[in-house]
């Protein structure tokens, strides 16, 4: 990627004062996708405005839908559905295109698509996807890079995940509710975006239940219709926050946010010293000017564990409290890229394969920077807040992708940071 733009941070600033959280990247994708299921038209709300989000708009144009924007409420009709094939030039803009390939397989029956981008945090194979689509009756070949499905009629089935899948137990959904007869997902993601997906495609007819638990139920349904729905707040983004509040000793509002869906990020930022109030309005208050303790162990896992897109930036933190903290990360085998990035800044920590031993230290200094994935350049920023002077971030269409804003949210509150 060609990236002229860098993130500019004068860091030892203390944030304080309101952020409002993003809708959720990863339920607003998948949502996206579901629209292709849907006859009439559909409205999403608090659709945040990344550049993921808009490859999926023009994923959903490119295969004759009507998709607009008007601020943060994405109107898509797929009434006019031309083609079920997706060119390998959009699929390799976001790795999240893999969910069209459900959706189409339920609407057409049929679909040819490219192998998706985005191998930036490890391998992140598509098995668990083909295996289900294919005890589900479609054929599947794999050649020049196209995966080509075709199902005259997709049957629902018995599906069994070696390990909860985030994106297979969408695409399984999404493939499912206009199937014949039923499919039950086991070892299903319990993902509170599942949810979301689930809450949408009943509120548009289909028949969905157990999302939320590893047992998931779709009994298919013969028609599906638009409807109007709010996308969930961005828990993650909402994590990062909270960890940029933290690593300035700050003291932080957020509105529209959801505590329930940030799961063990609240105790564990508690455990380090942060007070934490949720109002249940949306409202989470953070306030961390008490002498913070780094936490013993952080492992990550499918949820409701730990959440490996909340990891970066808590590891940023961690770098900069006194104590010892030892990450595990179980989800995916490359997600330590922004560690030699911490260290350009002074941080000490160490890697050996899916532990990384983080030892706080009370300065770190800016540098330059580049971002090699999302989730890691909000690490490079949580931790340039921090750092005494400057550091430049480069490579910033990484941090595009899952945050809206975040230099504008930053700067409201009290960073000082731009973009040049
Ligand atoms: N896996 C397989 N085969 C498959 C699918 C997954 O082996 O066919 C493995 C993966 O390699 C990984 C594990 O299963 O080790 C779990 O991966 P999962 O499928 O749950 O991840 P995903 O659906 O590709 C989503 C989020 C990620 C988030 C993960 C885990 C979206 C669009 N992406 O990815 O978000 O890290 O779940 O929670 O929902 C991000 O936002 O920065 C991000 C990477």
């Amino acid at each position: 990627m060609s990236e002229q733009r860098k993130l500019v941070i004068k860091g030892g600033r203390r944030i304080e004062g309101e952020i409002s959280v993003q809708g959720a990247k990863n339920s607003a994708l998948p949502l996206l996708a579901a629209a292709v299921l849907l006859k009439g038209q559909t409205e999403l709300y608090n659709c945040p405005g990344l550049s993921d989000c808009d490859a999926a708009c023009r994923i959903l144009s490119a295969l004759g839908c009507s998709c607009k924007r008007e601020g943060s409420v994405v109107c898509i009709d797929a009434s006019a559905i031309g083609t079920s094939e997706v060119s390998e030039k959009l699929m390799r803009e976001m790795r999240s295109s893999i969910i069209f390939m459900g959706a189409l397989l339920g609407r057409c029956g049929q679909c040819r698509l490219s192998f998706p981008g985005g191998c930036e945090i490890g391998s992140r194979p598509i098995d668990f996807h083909l295996d289900a689509f294919r005890k589900m009756g479609a054929k599947i070949r794999e050649e020049h890079g196209y995966i080509a499905c075709r199902a005259a009629k997709l049957k629902g089935a018995e599906i069994s995940f070696p390990v909860p899948s985030v994106g297979a137990t969408e695409n399984v959904m999404l493939a499912a509710v206009l199937a014949e007869g039923n499919t039950t997902i086991h070892n299903a993601a319990r993902e509170p975006e599942i949810c979301d997906l689930a809450g949408f495609l009943n509120r548009c007819g289909a028949r969905i239940s157990g999302a939320g638990t590893g047992t998931v139920h779709i009994e298919g349904v013969k028609r599906l219709d638009g409807c109007r729905y709010t996308v969930m707040p961005d828990r993650i983004a909402a994590a990062t926050y909270l960890c940029c509040g933290a690593i300035t000793r700050g003291e932080l509002l957020l509105t529209h946010a959801d505590i329930a869906s940030l799961g063990p990020v609240v105790p564990v930022l508690e455990q380090i010293g942060c007070s934490i109030y949720g109002f249940g309005n949306g409202n989470v208050y953070l306030n961390a000017q008490r002498a913070l303790k780094a936490p013993a162990q952080i492992r990550t896992a499918p949820y409701p564990g730990f959440p490996t897109d909340a990891q970066p930036p808590l590891m940023a933190l961690c770098a900069a409290i006194p104590g010892t903290t030892m990450f595990v990360e179980t989800v995916f085998e490359n997600r330590y890229r922004h560690v030699s990035e911490l260290i350009r800044l002074g941080a000490h920590i160490k890697v050996e394969g899916r532990v990384a031993v983080v030892e706080g230290v009370n300065r770190l200094t800016g540098a330059e920077l580049e971002a090699g994935d999302l989730r890691g350049g909000a690490a490079m920023i949580t931790a340039a807040l921090f750092a005494e002077g400057t550091t430049k971030i480069g490579k910033i269409c990484y941090i595009d992708r899952g945050y809206e804003n975040i230099e504008g949210l930053l700067k409201g509150v009290g960073a000082d940071i731009r973009i040049v």
